[in-house]
């Protein structure tokens, strides 16, 4: 067996970013760029990873934990000499593929096939190559009369001639490891200082070593694949270019989007079959989408889970999970640690944090339900709000099972309602109200006997009002 081992660069300055922070730290597609890459060769098979960091690269290590090994580049004498890093962590293994953390579109199903090429050719170094339209700042690829890729010249060292080619060095390699080790401490610098990883393909070549490469077809789109940033306007290139691609990789798996350009959707989400996503609608980080569900127009799902069959128009879901067939929206709110059981069914202006909202329990109109646990098949009236603050320390409000909160009703937190129990509109509860028993006014009492509640005020059976 071939042992293999991955190379991600990431320890460059990333300077033309303008940013505070490390350029392979950028996201695209919610997801940093450097994890992006590393993704891409766990997927195609690379279960021994170095990145190589610079010193103080304490975003790159919490973003991959022990996941990864990391090889310190003390300066960036460029990309040769950050392979060069990684040396005494890669030495050793038979197969070495380096990948730029700045080029996050890269697919495991490239790298994969990079990888079979390299081994069918028995080539010291294998390299990757697209034609774009706009081949500027990239290093072109040299062939000989033959056909063969004999060197490639970065832009600022190439001739006339050369920088009019299209054919560039997209920036992922494989090197046969007993071959890369001892060409790359022999590489001299560049003009600039620089040690250029790219020099080693004219070393191979000279050397009358096998230099095999793989194109990436389909022109423009294809090419995309490459694409390095090194500047925002890249950053949001690479943005178009992944989430079209995330987008047509779930369509392909049975979503609808009737307006896929407006549709976002992160790399790390999952979205179920039948599901339809309607324009302007976000599903953003680790969220999964169950079957059958509508989202949008206008929501956003973020990190969060919804089951299946729910309908989640206009509205914000953030951190929470939805069991199935849940109703939410217009403009509904939901967040922090919110959990929705089965049927739940929330209407406009209806805010829930950190809550757990039991089956069927309505909302339908303006409410707040923060720190609550409410039981099964509750009515929330329109305009009540659990008063979970009491400017120094939140409570928890406890409803239970099929109780009635009547309009504008004020839940002074802590408090419990029993089971069954109903309370007047406009009320403020601030004692637990025990089962079955109707409580109103302010502060909420229960009931005297003999005197009409709201109950007294109901329609009868039979009554042209009752509904
Ligand atoms: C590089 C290639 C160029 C190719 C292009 C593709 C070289 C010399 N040139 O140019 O042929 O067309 O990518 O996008 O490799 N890095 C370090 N340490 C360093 C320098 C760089 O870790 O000292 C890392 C960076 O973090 C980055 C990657 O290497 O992830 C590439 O470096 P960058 O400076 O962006 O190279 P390009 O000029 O884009
Ligand atoms: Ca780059």
């Amino acid at each position: 067996m071939t042992s293999r081992v991955a190379i991600v660069l990431a320890a460059g300055r990333g300077t033309r970013m303008m940013s505070r922070t490390p350029k392979v730290l950028h996201r695209v597609c919610g997801r940093e760029m450097v994890a992006l890459v590393v993704d891409a060769a766990r997927e195609a098979g690379y279960k021994d990873i170095v990145v190589v960091v610079p010193p103080a690269a304490d975003g790159i290590r919490a973003l991959f934990g022990e996941s990864v090994r990391y090889a310190v580049q003390a300066k960036t004498l460029g990309s040769g000499h950050a392979v060069l890093a990684a040396k005494e962590a890669a030495a050793g293994y038979d197969h070495v593929a380096v990948l730029y953390g700045d080029a996050p579109l890269i697919r495991p199903e490239t790298l994969a096939h990079m990888g079979k090429v390299h081994a069918e050719a028995g080539a010291a170094v294998t390299l990757l190559t697209s034609t774009p339209a706009d081949p500027f700042g990239l290093g072109r690829i040299v062939r000989d009369g033959t056909g063969r890729a004999s060197a490639i010249v970065e832009e600022a060292d190439a001739d006339a001639a050369t920088r009019a080619t299209h054919e560039i060095n997209a920036g992922a390699y494989c090197f046969r490891g007993a071959w890369l080790w001892p060409n790359l401490e022999g590489l001299a610098p560049s003009a600039k200082g620089e040690v250029y990883l790219t020099d080693l393909v004219a070393r191979a070549y000279q050397g009358g070593q096998a230099v095999a490469d793989v194109g990436l077809s389909g022109g423009e789109a294809g090419a995309e694949e490459g694409f390095g940033v090194n500047d925002r306007v890249q950053l949001a290139r690479a943005e178009a270019g992944l989430r079209r691609r995330i987008r047509e990789r779930w369509m392909l798996a049975g979503v609808t989007m009737p307006d896929p350009e407006s549709v976002y959707i992160d790399a790390a989400a999952r979205i179920g079959q039948d599901t339809v996503i309607l324009p302007n609608t976000h599903i953003k980080g680790a969220s999964v989408v169950g079957a059958n569900c509508e989202l949008g127009p206008n929501t956003v799902i973020e990190d969060s889970t919804v089951g299946d069959g729910c309908r989640v128009t206009a509205s914000f879901l953030r951190e929470s999970t939805l069991k199935n067939g849940v109703v939410m929206g217009p403009f509904s709110h939901v967040r922090h640690g919110a959990v929705l059981a089965d049927g739940v069914r929330l209407g406009n202006y209806a805010e829930v944090k950190n809550s757990t909202i039991g089956a069927r329990t309505r909302a339908g109109h303006f409410s707040y339900l923060g720190d609550a646990e409410v039981g099964a098949d509750v009515n929330v009236g329109a305009g009540s709000i659990t008063c979970n603050f009491d400017g120094v320390h939140k409570h928890r409000t406890t409803i239970g099972d099929g109780v009635f909160i009547g309009s504008d009703t004020m839940l002074v937190a802590p408090v419990t309602i029993g089971r069954g129990a109903r309370t007047g509109a406009g009320s403020v509860v601030t004692e637990d109200v025990p089962p079955d028993t109707l409580v109103y006014g302010v502060p909420a009492k229960p009931k005297a006997k003999g005197k009409p509640g709201r109950s007294g005020k109901q329609a009868k059976p039979g009554d042209p009002k009752a509904r």
